[in-house]
């Protein structure tokens, strides 16, 4: 069985490796992270198109079998160009579209709320799609969420801080459910809840995109039956440093070992 790519900005896509390693146990995983070029939540569309692509290629080229896009920011700004460079032969399983159907099956219609960094919330991409299945939007983009959280400040006053500022509007008030569009947010899941009215349903990313990864792989796995090695892990980031290997083992829930690997074709 081909390895799972895995890719994100940073560490916080390590959130949806671990929900990918616990749905497709059997499945060898390589994960990047683009440390040298985060936040992507800053970054312009065309930016991130460049690193989303080159990233994708190089996981190809490794031998991955699929492809997740374990980053809101580059699902919605990317996700036609990584495609195009997976081809027809390698699913491409983004961010956005699995929470998009998971909560269209929770919630019949009604309000939605998002938040996620500029570059996701500045592209419409969610609200589009969510008002395209007859829901109401209300969005905001939380920038310095994703920065604080991948610094390991979360769980504490600093990110305390920054929800009670992003949140003093009460603009998700009314809302059925808020989706957390980042891939760091479930790091601070617990205090977005404290935040808001109890009426407010939290829903990430992480789970349904592993499901939406093993619906897509069934057909390919029973192909493979019989074929299956024993499985590996591979975690790799375009710039090591010693806070990056300390944040890991948070974000992926157990022991992570990182190794550097640059993209030698991106030009940044
Ligand atoms: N993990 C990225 C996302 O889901 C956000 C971090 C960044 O801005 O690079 O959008």
């Amino acid at each position: 069985m081909q390895p799972i790519g895995i890719f994100d900005s940073g560490i916080g896509g390590l959130t949806v490796a671990r929900a990918v390693a616990r749905a497709l146990p059997e499945h060898s995983i390589i994960y990047y992270g683009d440390t040298a070029h985060l936040p992507y939540g800053e970054k312009s569309p065309a930016l991130i198109r460049r690193y989303a692509t080159q990233i994708t290629k190089e996981l190809i080229r490794l031998g991955c079998g699929s492809i997740v896009v374990a980053c809101n920011s580059a699902s919605s700004n990317a996700l036609d160009a990584i495609r195009e460079v997976a081809g027809p032969d390698v699913p491409v399983i983004d961010a956005v579209h699995p929470v998009i159907d998971a909560v269209a099956n929770r919630f019949p219609s009604g309000e939605i709320g998002v938040i996620g960094t500029r570059a996701t919330i500045d592209s419409n991409w969610y609200q589009r799609l969510l008002e395209a299945k007859g829901f109401d939007v209300v969005s905001k983009a939380t920038p310095l969420l994703a920065s604080a959280i991948e610094e390991g400040f979360h769980g504490g006053e600093v990110s305390d801080a920054l929800i009670a500022a992003y949140f003093e509007d009460d603009l998700f008030k009314g809302a059925q459910a808020l989706i957390l569009g980042c891939t760091h947010y479930p790091l601070v899941a617990d205090q977005i809840a404290a935040s808001l009215p109890k009426t407010v349903a939290l829903v990430d990313s992480a789970d349904a995109a592993a499901e939406a990864l093993r619906n897509a792989l069934a057909p390919v796995d029973s192909a493979d039956e019989g074929t299956v090695g024993p499985r590996t892990e591979r975690f790799m980031v375009s710039d090591l440093t010693d806070s990056f290997s300390l944040g890991a083992e948070r974000f992926y829930g157990a022991p992570v070992q990182l190794e550097e690997h640059k993209l030698p074709s991106v030009i940044s």
